[in-house]
């Protein structure tokens, strides 16, 4: 930091914020819609649009809508759109088999979408709670998360969603050892061109709420996830899974969730200084919606303000579920 600054008068601070052309023109950092990651649920059936009570304005998508979303993503430039697929119960298992199903939800709105709009990545998550009858990212034997046994499932999920033509893999399991074993996996069978964006410092949080209820994992999940998430108190831990999972092999990384954790966020941008992403998740997104919807807080502001924040910490993109309304207002479309 420069030190050197004339004393008041002759420094005055409110000349560059006079007008909106002098505090565009010295802005630091901006958010772009090539920051957005576009998370999207899917669900079975077709021509649906199914509203999550506790997400407003998000809906689960039937595989033909989600190519539509799709494409709209695309016009907009929204780089990635990331699926979730919300499963039927009756496909949940302890062994969460339905995760490397290549017929299952994800893999095939991958392909599906793929065909129809080949110029938008797809990022699908690589994580068993979707799956798991016990609504763990793990296998659970007598209320035990089991690491290695849960890794030999993922690496059949990774395969799998590679074949089905998934650009970007998240391991948002938090399982130890994923990403090398996911690595090793994609290079000997040909999907050298995967990228991994890992959850590398995702916290066990109350902020995930609403996404548990799209998905369909809340009612299943029992207990909490607290032996494989972070404990919220930690940064110094947050650096050492980034150097793990980047000494595995990952591309990306990210933090989840974003506001609370942009502390973590900086900490990781500056000790790497790799591509490093921030998830807006889905109890951050409610807030923000709730508050706006009660008139307490101007809601397009503060979505703005809120995303422009992970800009300032550090990050190079968002995933949040404001993708596709921030994409329209950047590029100042009606809405
Ligand atoms: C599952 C997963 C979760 C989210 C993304 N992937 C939930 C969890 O870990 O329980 C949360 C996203 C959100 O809240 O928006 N592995």
């Amino acid at each position: 930091m420069n030190p050197i600054h004339a004393p008041f008068p002759l420094s005055r601070s409110r000349r560059l914020r006079r007008t909106p052309w002098m505090r565009d023109l010295v802005r630091e950092t901006a958010l772009g819609v090539s920051d957005l990651i576009w998370p999207i649920f899917i669900r079975e059936g077709e021509g649906i649009r199914e509203p999550v009570a506790s997400l407003p304005g998000v809906d689960r998508l039937s595989i033909d809508n989600a190519a539509i979303a799709a494409e709209e993503a695309a016009t907009l430039g929204i780089p990635v759109i990331a699926l979730f697929p919300y499963t039927d119960p009756a496909k949940k298992t302890p062994d969460a088999a339905e995760a490397w199903n290549m017929e299952n939800l994800v893999n095939r709105a991958t392909r599906a979408i793929k065909a129809k709009v080949p110029d938008i990545g797809i990022m699908l998550d690589v994580a068993l709670d979707p799956y798991n009858s016990d609504g763990h990212d793990g296998i659970v034997r007598d209320g035990i998360i089991l690491n290695d046994e849960t890794l030999m499932a993922l690496e059949k999920q990774t395969l799998a969603q590679a074949e089905s033509g998934a650009d970007i893999l998240g391991p948002s399991d938090m399982m130890d050892g994923r990403i090398g074993i996911m690595r090793q996996a994609l290079e000997s069978h040909d999907f050298a061109d995967v990228a991994i964006m890992s959850y590398s410092a995702k916290y066990a949080s109350a902020f995930y709420g609403p996404f548990r209820d799209a998905v369909g994992a809340n009612g299943a999940l029992k207990g909490d996830k607290k032996t494989y998430q972070m404990d919220f108190g930690n940064t110094d831990e947050a650096l050492r899974e980034v150097a793990k999972d980047l000494s595995e092999g990952a591309d990306m990384v990210m933090v989840k969730p974003g506001m609370p954790y942009l502390d973590v966020c900086q900490r990781v941008k500056s000790e790497f200084g790799v591509p490093t992403f921030a998830y807006q998740v889905s109890g951050e997104y409610a807030m923000i919606c709730a508050a706006g919807q009660n008139g307490w807080i101007d809601q397009d502001a503060a979505m703005l303000e809120s995303l422009g924040a992970f800009k300032r910490a550090g990050c190079d993109g968002i995933l949040t579920y404001f993708a596709n309304r921030t994409a329209r207002i950047l590029l100042n479309e009606d809405l």
